[in-house]
């Protein structure tokens, strides 16, 4: 049965997918490379320098970088990021998903976060909803990042659970990939077709709801 559930956050919880985007493709923009929606997906749930190598490789130029001007790129991207969020406020959890904590706290089940970002803990607490979670899982001490199981399979040890027991809520390829090669019941949040591998889907996190998952699991 289900005891407990891990959340990816940017895009998840927190309305904060766009500021990424928003802030890479500044950098984009500087490159001279094209933005597209392969990139605009593509980013999702990757860690930092992945999402940096993924959009110099979109435009062949990987190798023009030396690795201390691709640090200096990626320290850039996050500097604009985190103008971005410092903004955050509790108005800035996805739609729906102040209700879902409440509703999983409600019932006794545990919550942790499983999300690639290193600024997820201020995030958390600008948004005011860390209390809801036992544990955040730190990307810096997991060997590698989504689609790789580890930071799902973490954030289970967090939880004190066997990988069976939890749920996991993404709106990324790479995060579904993570939950499911953690062993774990995925579920995709946003377009159906792109999150194919989810167990269960829903179009917004307005649509998440725990009584849907308790029915498609017959749990
Ligand atoms: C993920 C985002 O949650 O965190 C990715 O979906 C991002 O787009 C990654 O690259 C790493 O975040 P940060 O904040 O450490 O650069
Ligand atoms: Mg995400």
């Amino acid at each position: 049965t289900i005891k407990g559930f891990a959340f990816d956050l940017d895009g998840v919880l927190a309305d904060t997918a766009r500021f990424h985007s928003q802030a890479w493709r500044q950098i984009a923009e500087e490159l001279h490379i094209p933005w597209s929606e392969e990139l605009e997906s593509g980013i999702k749930g990757i860690d930092r320098m992945s999402s940096l190598m993924l959009i110099l490789n979109s435009a062949g130029v990987a190798d023009k970088y030396t690795e201390a001007e691709k640090e200096t790129l990626a320290t850039r991207k996050n500097d604009h990021y985190k103008e971005l969020i410092s903004t955050l406020t509790p108005d800035d959890v996805l739609p729906g998903m102040h209700e879902f904590l409440a509703d999983l706290k409600a019932n006794n089940l545990t919550m942790s976060i499983a999300s690639a970002s290193k600024n997820a803990p201020f995030i958390l607490d600008k948004l005011q909803i860390s209390d809801y979670f036992v544990g955040v899982v730190d990307p810096s001490k997991v060997k590698a990042g989504k689609p790789a199981p580890d930071i799902f399979a973490e954030a289970a040890k967090i939880l004190d659970l066997q990988p069976e027991e939890v749920v996991g809520l993404e709106d990324s390829e790479a995060g579904i990939t993570s939950i499911n090669e953690a062993g774990e019941i995925s579920v995709g949040i946003g377009d159906a077709m792109q999150l194919h591998a989810a167990k269960i889907n829903f179009a917004s996190t307005n649509d998440v709801n725990l009584a849907q998952i308790k029915a498609h699991l017959n749990w």
